[in-house]
């Protein structure tokens, strides 16, 4: 039988590496990953912004599924460079929507629960999306663009996310732990306490994609739109403490800030209702702490 070939993008991203891990692991599927700013062997190099190379690149790929992840995903970068968000976000997602309309590919696009505005969780598949920035805004964007093209597909949206990582930095959520220890030996530190997240291993979202695809090959008619996120619901001081557990950091260093966070407006608690994916047995959760000492010790100074 040929091999399906599947199609990941942003697949050098904290998301698209574990999707592409993931989807490797499956024999009967040829998977092609692409990345922009940081190349790889394995990977194949494309600016997605450039529209003209886009339609080159998909006519040669000949993907019949594509996993659409690359995204600017910064609030406050998106914030300040709204226009450049706008032309990747979506700009791009409709040019591949209609280069995947037109050529009968399953489309799959990541989208994130910052759609919703955090007033009235939980927020279910057909709950009415009221973005508050402009990241969420150009995602929203981006998901009208697909239902308006596609017939066969699906969304996918996740929470703040947290991962294997080429660095603490890369996810909001590590980003945490390296800030405990920046501040190894000053006296305190203080973590926003506003927010309700449900930090979401990549790891488990790259799970569930494998999971849906794998469904679709058995259910023709399985699509539409998705909520998967980690159950567990945290301020980031919360996660902080749990961080200094790890990191042996003095709890009592670190101060709650109850107040929003400066910089880009975000919703206070956007938690995602995944019933739509559970109900036919899709789901794979790995729990904060658990996750935490591989996160940690950063078993993937792994550049695929
Ligand atoms: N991270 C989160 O907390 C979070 C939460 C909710 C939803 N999401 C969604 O999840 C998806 C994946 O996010 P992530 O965290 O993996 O993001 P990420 O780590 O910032 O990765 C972004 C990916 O997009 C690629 N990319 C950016 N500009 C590109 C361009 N012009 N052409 C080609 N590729 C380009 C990057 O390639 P290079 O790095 O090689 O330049 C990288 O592979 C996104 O759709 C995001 O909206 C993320």
């Amino acid at each position: 039988m040929k091999a399906k070939n599947i199609l990941i993008t942003g697949a050098s991203g904290l998301l698209g590496r574990r999707i592409l891990k993931s989807f490797n692991e499956v024999k009967a599927w040829k998977v092609t990953g692409t990345a922009h700013t940081r190349p790889a062997p394995e990977l194949t190099q494309v600016d997605l912004a450039d529209l003209e190379h886009l339609t080159d690149f998909l006519d040669k790929a000949r993907p019949e599924i594509i996993i659409h992840s690359a995204a600017e995903r910064r609030p406050d970068v998106s914030q300040r460079d709204p226009e450049g968000t706008q032309r990747l976000n979506v700009g791009t997602t409709a040019e591949i929507a209609a280069w995947a309309a037109e050529h009968d590919a399953f489309l799959v696009y990541i989208s994130t629960d910052y759609v919703f505005d955090g007033t009235t969780p939980p927020y279910h598949v057909d709950s009415l999306p009221n973005p508050l920035n402009s990241y969420g805004e150009s995602k929203r964007a981006g998901e009208v663009a697909v239902l308006s093209a596609c017939e066969e597909y699906a969304i996918l949206r996740v929470p703040i996310l947290y991962g294997l990582a080429e660095s603490l930095g890369e996810s909001a959520v590590t980003a945490i732990a390296q800030s405990l220890l920046d501040a190894a030996g000053s006296t305190a530190v203080t973590v926003e306490n506003w927010a309700v997240r449900h930090p979401t291993l990549t790891d488990d979202v790259a799970d569930v994609l494998r999971q849906m695809v794998l469904y679709r090959e058995e259910h023709p008619t399985f699509k539409g739109i998705f909520h998967w996120s980690g159950k567990e619901a945290m301020t980031k001081y919360e996660m902080a403490l749990i961080f200094a557990e790890h990191l042996n950091f003095e709890k009592s260093r670190i101060l709650p800030d109850n107040r929003p966070p400066a910089g880009a407006p975000r919703p206070k608690n956007s938690q995602l209702d995944t019933s739509s994916l559970t109900s036919i047995g899709i789901a794979k959760h790995t729990l904060f702490r658990e996750a935490l000492p591989r996160i940690l010790q950063g078993e993937e100074a792994e550049k695929i």
